[in-house]
């Protein structure tokens, strides 16, 4: 008896993310290190704990496939790329690599509603949501950046941008929560 509940094109997509979340985990914790011996602390700390972030978004995925009878499969990650040039080309690429992860994401929600797969499609909804918020936080940083002056920034807007950041909360508000009281 088949067990898995899982296509095998399915379960594929699915370790095929696994393996891109941990590498999206090692890319902003290469980022952070960066960060940390540039002297911006604050950055680190930020990217360092959105390591950890994408390091959860990996072990859902593992769950997923085991809940649902398949096998999950750890597969090896490439080496990050190399460390940004400086803060605005850090910031532009934390945006870009959440982009990217949204098109892998909404590839394996086409690929649920192409197989009729209700199940996979539900649990996707999840990393939907979550990649809104995701480039909200990544456009934050380029314009809390552009505030600070880009890359004329003086030392002391740097420093108040590195602090702000390293209190930064981890999560921000969907669009569905705004109201006329409070719309943003
Ligand atoms: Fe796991 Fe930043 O998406």
């Amino acid at each position: 008896m088949n067990t898995n509940r899982l296509s095998s094109r399915m379960q594929e997509a699915l370790i095929k993310q696994m393996t891109k979340e941990a590498h999206a985990s090692q890319i902003f914790l290469s980022y952070g290190c960066w960060a940390d011996v540039k002297g911006y602390g604050g950055i680190a700390n930020f990217l360092y704990r959105h390591s950890q972030e994408e390091r959860n978004h990996m072990i859902k995925f593992m769950r997923y496939i085991l809940d649902r009878g398949g096998e999950a499969r750890v597969e090896a990650i490439p080496a990050p790329p190399e460390n940004p040039q400086n803060l605005t080309d850090a910031f532009n690429k934390v945006f870009e690599h959440e982009v990217d992860n949204t098109t892998a994401i909404y590839e394996i929600v086409n690929l649920s509603f192409e197989e009729k797969d209700w199940a996979t499609w539900n649990f996707m909804q999840w990393f939907v949501k979550e990649q809104i918020e995701e480039e909200k936080l990544a456009l934050e940083l380029i314009d809390k950046l552009k505030i600070a002056g880009g890359d004329r920034a003086t030392d002391e807007s740097l420093f108040s941008l590195d602090k702000a950041l390293e209190a930064a909360p981890d999560d921000v508000s969907l669009p569905q929560e705004a109201t006329a009281e409070n719309p943003s």
